[in-house]
């Protein structure tokens, strides 16, 4: 398998990753995840410039444009031969002895990438998949796609620990969104899902869904709701670049809806389907 790094496709044996880096210290980097479709990346631009965004935010200056990290991406997925899987992709604020203030003179960004085969979780899709609630005790900026993941990590974990695929969420009693995924809740056919705020990442599968909600005539709102109301709501789903459109069908061992897959999660994930590349 080829990793990319610093304009060079090497062997992960023949990587040289400093100890310096500071990414490895202080998780000072941002990333991306995008979905391979059939030899194709699926909204490579919106994934891109995201994380142009989130580099601009923590004051980042990535040595590459957009569309030469898109083509690093293709490349990637070309030379390994992954036709639907992802692609990863980080820059890290480079390497220098540690110490908290950014380097002076600045050091070069590291940017390191690399593209894995992985198949659509389709039998979850169907059954849907059960969630823990965990508060939510990320920082505050959560709008930005840091390299910094500990409290996603820890609550994940959690979840696992309960026999759960994801945890929702909760800041003062209100979802916020899942530990890698966005959260959102159907009730008397309206979708609800947070407002993107600094408290959440603003998904780009999110968008997807929310511009699907209103070509099928499915009223969306971005608003927020309290965990305390999730029990009782019709449906709900998570939404993420390898989730696509996932049913939660229990939230910490209590039935939501019916306890299937809801009829308006199903319909979202027919018309994703068919946006992906063929
Ligand atoms: N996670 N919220 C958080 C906190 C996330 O980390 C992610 C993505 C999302 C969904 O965003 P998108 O639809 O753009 O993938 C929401 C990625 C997949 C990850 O960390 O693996």
């Amino acid at each position: 398998m080829l990793y990319f790094m610093d304009g060079n496709f090497t062997k992960k044996e023949h990587l040289e990753i400093s100890i310096d880096d500071r990414g490895y210290y202080f998780g000072d980097g941002v990333y991306e995840v995008v979905k391979v479709y059939n030899d194709e990346l699926f909204t490579a631009e919106e994934h891109f410039s995201r994380l142009f965004e989130s580099a601009r935010k923590i004051k980042l200056t990535i040595p590459y444009t957009e569309q030469e990290l898109i083509d690093v991406a293709r490349e990637l997925i070309k030379k390994n031969k992954v036709s639907n899987g992802h692609v990863y992709m980080q820059v890290t604020r480079g390497s220098a002895g540690r110490q908290h203030n950014f380097p002076t003179p600045a050091v070069p960004a590291i940017v390191t990438a690399y593209a894995v085969n992985g198949a659509r979780p389709l039998g979850d899709m169907e059954k849907g998949v059960s969630v823990k609630s965990v508060d939510d005790i990320r920082w505050l900026r959560c709008d930005i796609k840091s390299l910094n993941l500990l409290a996603s990590v820890l609550a994940k974990e959690e979840a696992k620990e309960a026999g759960c695929s994801e945890a929702i969420l909760h800041r003062d009693g209100i979802v916020t969104e899942g530990s890698s995924t966005n959260m959102f809740a159907v009730k008397d056919g309206v979708v609800y899902t947070h407002p993107a705020t600094n408290l959440i990442l603003e998904g780009i599968t999110r968008k997807v869904v929310v511009q699907l909600c209103q070509q099928l005539g499915i009223p969306v709102v971005e608003e927020a709701f309290a965990l305390k109301e999730a029990f009782a709501m019709d449906e709900m789903f998570y939404t993420s670049t390898t989730m696509e459109v996932m049913p939660v069908t229990t939230i910490d061992g209590h039935e939501i809806g019916s306890g299937k897959r809801g009829a308006i999660t199903e319909k979202l994930q027919i018309a994703f389907t068919a946006q992906i590349p063929k």
